[in-house]
């Protein structure tokens, strides 16, 4: 059975639209946790546009499951890696201008700079994982250059609807399994949902699925109607309930 590994990036983005101290990821982290969470998820990202420093710092301190940090392969980043030894690191490729990571990263195109970050990382005794689409090509060259995981990205899956989703799942169960004959140990990730989850955790050999989006967006979705309560009831009776001072 895969596990799951919760991505909590959405957290940060909430907390940047305001610049303020809520909501704060670190607590978030203990949150899906205590709902089951195996791992834990974030991107640092070379703009900073909602994981910061400090939270990974700190969710280093905090999380009791696994930390995954997703990164750029950049040498800042390595070496903010490196300080911090999260449980492993995914790497990603990354373009300012996109919402989200839009496609896996070209391992046969930068094999030597990857490669070199890769040694670096397992010399601090941090495992590698490469983000990549499902494709036999990158595969083999993730295990030519020593990646102990590859996330296979299932974006298209995701995305696409009937026939062409059938096709995009055998593409996932079949590059899982040359993946595990290369010696790779293999999760996934990138658009999975509440209704399309169970074919692809149902891959056998798939280890993880780091899944963000539609978890914070569930998290909404069963917690506003409380949270509205909560301040309904202050306003219709102030300071007789307050406990939030
Ligand atoms: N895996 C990787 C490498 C990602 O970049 C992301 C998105 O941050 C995810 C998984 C999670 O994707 P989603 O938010 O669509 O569940």
């Amino acid at each position: 059975m895969a596990s799951l590994g919760v991505n909590i990036d959405h957290i940060a983005n909430v907390r940047e639209a305001r610049k303020t101290f809520e909501p704060d990821p670190v607590t978030f982290a203990l949150l899906a946790e205590l709902g089951g969470a195996d791992g834990i998820t974030v991107h640092l990202r070379e703009d900073r546009r909602h994981i910061q420093d400090r939270d990974v710092y700190l969710l280093k301190e905090t999380v009791h499951t696994r930390l995954n940090l997703e990164m750029a392969a950049t040498e800042e980043m390595t070496s903010i890696a490196l300080k911090i030894k999260p449980t492993m690191v995914t790497l990603v490729p990354e373009r300012r201008e996109e919402v989200t990571t839009e496609g896996g990263l070209n391992v046969l195109k930068h094999k030597e700079k990857l490669k070199e970050i890769i040694q670096q990382l397992s010399d601090a005794g941090i495992p590698s994982s490469l983000f990549v689409d499902p494709i036999q090509k990158q595969l083999e060259s993730s295990a030519e250059i020593k990646a102990g995981w590859v996330e296979l990205h299932t974006g298209k899956y995701a995305t696409n609807k009937n026939e062409a989703k059938a096709t995009q799942l055998a593409i996932i169960k079949e590059t899982t399994a040359i993946a595990k004959s290369y010696g790779l140990r293999v999760n996934a990730g990138h658009g999975l949902t509440y209704q399309n989850v169970e074919a692809i955790a149902n891959i056998e050999g798939i280890e993880e699925l780091n899944i963000g989006h539609t978890i914070i967006s569930r998290a909404l979705a069963v917690g506003l109607s409380q949270a509205v309560k909560e301040m309904k009831s202050l306003i219709v009776n102030p300071r007789k309930n307050n406990c939030y001072v």
